[in-house]
């Protein structure tokens, strides 16, 4: 087993421009699904798989995300002289959450460029990066499956999940290779966002990675690439395509849920399906969901 990790980067530079005028003056990552800002459910799956030295790398908007981990006196003194308890106890879960740090990007240069950002905070461990626009339900851990696989096999994992053939262009794409693991695959090759019919499979990065930190090195000598922005995608290719410098990449494939908040549409199903699953909100919402789908 390798050693035990403590550290996540959550890159969060955004400018969330498919969500204006709502990020106007806001972090995409702060939007609610339901009633929690989506960096928080991205927060919350570190902690629960040990990671709990966490690192936003934020940019000009970044007040909004450390103000919602830090406490919020005024709130709190208002909340227990009133007697809510149970909302106290809400307002202090984000607080007491993680050990939470802070960088800026400043260039916006690509996610590449974001996770450069962490090479002084992360040090010589390993560490994962996870991305907000990609929630995974808390049911269906891929975290600590992906920091085993690490520790096992002293690698690069990302995690892989299969989609619809018409969506790859919207992903990195991996071509990989079977393991004597079920659900772990040796990747090849990795092409960051393919044209339409040139994708090498239909198996996508989604946003959850455990690298070694030989991908600093790495991603400061990756020229820009899709887009002319510093490609993560483009960085693993190369660790990929050279077992020596931090013994290739796995892929853990994903089967479980998975909700996106990149853009509107799934935003929306996104809070749909969290807020049906809900001991609160689900009894009233599905039957009325029913109804009202049948008016449509
Ligand atoms: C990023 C990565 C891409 C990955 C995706 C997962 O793209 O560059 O390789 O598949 O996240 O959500 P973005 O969605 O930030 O454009």
């Amino acid at each position: 087993m390798g050693i035990h990790l403590t550290k996540a980067v959550i890159p969060a530079a955004g400018l969330g421009t498919r969500f204006l005028p709502a990020t106007k003056a806001m972090p995409k990552e702060m939007l609610p699904v339901v009633d929690k800002p989506a960096i928080q459910y991205v927060v919350e799956e570190a902690v629960d798989a040990g990671l709990s030295d966490v690192l936003v790398v934020t940019g000009r908007n970044k007040t909004a995300i450390d103000n919602h981990f830090d406490r919020v006196y005024e709130l709190e003194s208002t909340l227990e002289q009133k007697g809510k308890g149970d909302m106290l106890r809400v307002v202090n879960e984000s607080t007491a959450l993680a050990d939470m740090h802070y960088v800026r990007q400043g260039d916006p240069l690509g996610l590449g460029h974001a996770v450069l950002r962490a090479k002084m905070h992360v040090g010589h461990e390993p560490f994962a990066v996870l991305l907000g626009d990609d929630i995974i339900d808390a049911r269906d851990p891929l975290l600590q499956r992906m920091l085993d696989v690490q520790g096992q096999r002293n690698a690069t994992v990302i995690a892989l999940m299969e989609v619809d053939p018409s969506q790859t262009h919207l992903y990195g794409v991996a071509s990989v290779e079977a393991t004597d693991d079920d659900d772990v695959v040796k990747v090849t090759g990795l092409v960051e966002k393919p044209d339409p019919g040139k994708s090498p499979s239909n198996l996508a990065i989604i946003g959850r990675y455990v690298l070694r930190p030989e991908v600093f090195d790495v991603l400061e000598n990756t020229p820009p690439g899709k887009g002319g922005e510093i490609q993560l995608t483009d960085a693993l290719l190369t660790l990929a395509e050279d077992d020596e410098i931090a013994g290739g990449v796995y892929g853990v494939v994903f089967r479980g849920r998975r909700y996106d908040t990149g853009d509107k549409l799934d935003y929306i199903k996104a809070i749909v399906q969290l807020a049906c699953d809900r001991k609160d909100l689900g009894p009233d919402l599905r039957p009325w969901l029913k109804e009202f789908v049948g008016g449509l």
